[in-house]
This record gives C-alpha cells, structure tokens and sequence, in this order.
C-alpha cells in the first residue's frame, strides 16, 4: 500500500476520528480471535456514521457483520428505539461480534443474524418486516447483485444503500478480469446503472485500506414497484 495513503489516512483519522476504547477494544478482540483485518478505516466508520445520521435511520440493515466493527458504528448513528440487524455466516465471526456489541452496550439494538446472506435475506422477506433506511452491503462480493436486489425489496423510498468494496484495487474497469468478486462488482454497477428505482453513483477510496471504493444508492419516490 501506498505511504502517502497511509499518513494521510493517519492525519485524517487522528483529528477528526475522537480514540475510542470500545471500538479500539473491538479491533483487539477480532484480532486476537484472529478474524481477518478487512473492517473499515476509522475514517470510513466515520463515514457509516454520519450517512446514517444524514438519513435519520431507524432501522438499518448490515449484510456482512466480521467482528461487528462498522456495525458499531452504524449502531451508534441510531435513536432511541432503533434497530440494526446484521448479518454473517461465519459462526465464528458471529460470536466475535455479539461480544463487540455487548461491551459496546449496543447488545439490546443490534441482532446478529446468522447464516448465509442469501438464505437470510429470503427469510427477512417472508417475515414481511418493516423496511430499512439504509442497508450496509459487505459480504462475499461476487454476490452483491444478489444483496442489492434483495436490498432494494428491504427498503422504501428514501432509503440509502452503500456498497462497500466496489473498487478492488481499480480491478473494476478490468473487462477480462477472472476475479469472481470483480465480475460481481462489474455487474452491480451494469444493474445500478440499469436500476429505475434509484439514482447511485460510485467513489474510488485509497488510505489505510488500500484502493477501494464505495457506491451509494437512493432508493426514489414514484417508481418503486415489486
Ligand atoms: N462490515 C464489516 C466487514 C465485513 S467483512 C466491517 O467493516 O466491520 C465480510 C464479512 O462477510 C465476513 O465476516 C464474512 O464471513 C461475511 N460473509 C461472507 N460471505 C457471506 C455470506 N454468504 N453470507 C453472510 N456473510 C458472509
Ligand atoms: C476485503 C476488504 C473488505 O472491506 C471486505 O469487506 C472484504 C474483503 C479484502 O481486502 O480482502
Ligand atoms: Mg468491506
């Protein structure tokens, strides 16, 4: 990775991102369970955070928990009353972020569902819930098409969906790459251009996690249909 991202990336989160015990606590325990360091920057949690504040989310929906580090974030974006529910298949994983999510007092706001996205998504559906306001999207990437259709049957006019990791090192514009995730990722962005239902744009990132990006979805008034 590149210096010059990182000491940005540093400068960056060292002003605007307060030190945190918990959130610092959370990054100690998935590392010492020996969960894989592909969380969120701080300066991007950050971000999480102030998109659901923007947004005014009640009820938010995480696809893709790891050690429960954005989820913390997001939760904490929520009022009184509010709900996240996120979602992993790792068990171990799981368990990592129920513990992260307890010490960080969010155990009675934030449900870590477990099980395979696809499966759960299907159930959610069933359960004919109440819509999120935003969704989180950031599981197995090759499988986003999936997450984002199931995410636009979640939500309701108004609703924000963000897309992590559409960027994977610029291997996006890459039309003959072999990577599963990166043809994921291409078609995404292929069905968000195609989408009626929403106006999206797409960020390239660089910093402490790379070259990535994100891509955020408004869910529009008037077209929504099933
Ligand atoms: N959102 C987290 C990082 C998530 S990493 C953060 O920023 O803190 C991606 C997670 O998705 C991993 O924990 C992985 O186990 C999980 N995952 C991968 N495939 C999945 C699937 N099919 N269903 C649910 N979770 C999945
Ligand atoms: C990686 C990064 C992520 O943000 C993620 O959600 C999954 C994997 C990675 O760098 O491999
Ligand atoms: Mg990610």
């Amino acid at each position: 990775m590149e210096e010059t991202w990182l000491a940005v990336d540093r400068f960056i989160s060292d002003l605007l991102v307060p030190e945190d015990p918990v959130l610092e606590e959370s990054l100690a325990a998935a590392a010492a369970a020996g969960l894989p360091d592909i969380q969120v920057a701080p300066n991007q949690g950050m971000l999480l955070h102030l998109l659901a504040r923007l947004k005014g989310a009640k009820r938010i929906l995480e696809i893709g928990t790891l050690g429960g580090y954005s989820a913390i974030w997001l939760a904490r974006a929520l009022p009184e009353g509010g709900r996240l529910v996120t979602i992993e298949a790792e068990p171990r994983h799981a368990r990592v972020a129920r513990q992260n999510l307890s010490r960080a007092g969010l155990g009675g706001v934030v449900e870590v569902r477990e099980g395979r996205a696809a499966d759960v998504l299907a159930q959610m559906l069933t359960e004919g819930d109440e819509t999120f306001d935003l969704v989180f999207i950031d599981a197995d990437k090759r499988n986003t098409p999936l997450y984002f259709s199931y995410a636009l049957r979640l939500t309701a006019p108004g609703s924000l969906i963000v897309v992590d990791n559409v960027v994977r090192r610029g291997a996006l514009a890459d039309a003959q790459s072999t990577d599963e995730d990166v043809q994921g990722m291409r078609r995404f962005l292929r069905e968000l251009a195609r989408e009626p239902r929403v106006r999206a744009t797409a960020l390239q990132t660089v910093g402490s996690k790379g070259y990535d990006g994100f891509a955020l979805a408004l869910v529009l008034a008037g077209e929504a249909s099933a």
